[in-house]
């Protein structure tokens, strides 16, 4: 077996597998455009198991569910507790937060507004809007990001939300991205420490950085959305994960890794400072 990529850095560095939009049915063997849900989900954790294991913490960034069944929660939790690291998870357009809420949480899977590991602060923010493919904070939400972004000046921050704050060139996409991303951007001006968002829903790589802070999104693990594509479309591209490293000096290496066609690591990662 070879070495956990997580190795080569420091004890003190805080590392991060994200696992976003696993789109998992109540039921065995249900499809999403082709794609057994359940199958994908397994193959691309094997990949991070054999690549960048164990990390401190996984976050699972939305759509978990692909309808927000009870069941589909059981089952996710069965698997997320199998992988015995600590994994927090954030509702998507997919999810039904209330039901999300009762079924899945668990010692090991955690639905929170926020966390703390080292030196580094994670704040979960919940953007779904009722009956709608398309993300909002609310005012509350809002509120409890700078509240507690205030609380902790001292340690650097990341946040996590379904919906994508930017515009990633998609129309289709763009359309049902986070419809009050001044106001996030707002929240995030006012303090320093904040060092990067990260996100799921778009199911395609993403970064770019705004005043200092990085933007990330991510694959989904299971079908994926074609980049600068007008209207919906799956692409080609192989279902696969984030990794993060968030160090101790507020700085953060990330890179994407995906399955080969059948279920190698295809490579493709893409450190980023
Ligand atoms: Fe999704």
């Amino acid at each position: 077996m070879k070495d956990s990529a997580f190795a080569q850095y420091a004890a003190d560095a805080i590392k991060i597998v994200q696992l976003t939009d696993t789109h998992l049915f109540a039921e065995p063997s249900r499809t999403f455009d082709g794609v057994d849900t359940e199958v994908s989900l397994q193959r691309v954790i094997d990949l991070a198991c054999e690549n960048h294991w164990p990390p401190d913490l996984v976050l699972a960034t939305g759509d978990l569910a692909h309808e927000p069944l009870v069941g589909a929660y059981t089952r996710l939790r069965s698997l997320f507790n199998g992988l015995a690291v600590p994994v927090y998870c954030i509702p998507g357009n997919h999810d039904d937060p209330t039901v999300m809420g009762e079924a899945l949480p668990s010692p090991g899977v955690h639905l929170t507004g926020s966390a703390r590991r080292g030196r580094w602060q994670f704040v979960f923010l919940n953007t779904v809007l009722r009956n709608a493919d398309g993300g909002h904070l609310p005012a509350s939400e809002l509120q409890r990001l700078d509240k507690a972004l205030w609380a902790e000046p001292d340690l650097y921050a990341l946040i996590c939300l379904h919906h994508p704050p930017v515009m990633i060139g998609s129309r289709w996409m763009d359309a049902i991205a986070l419809d009050n991303p001044d106001e996030f951007f707002a929240v995030l001006d006012r303090h320093a420490q904040v060092k990067a968002v990260v996100w799921g829903h778009i199911h395609q790589e993403f970064a770019a950085e705004r005043n200092g802070v990085h933007l990330f999104g991510s694959p989904s693990t299971c079908v994926q959305f074609r980049p600068r594509s007008d209207e919906y479309r799956a692409d080609t591209a192989p279902a696969g994960y984030r990794w993060l490293v968030l160090k101790k000096d507020g700085t953060i290496e990330t890179g994407i890794l995906r399955l080969g066609p059948e279920g190698a690591s295809a490579g493709g990662s893409t450190p980023r400072a």
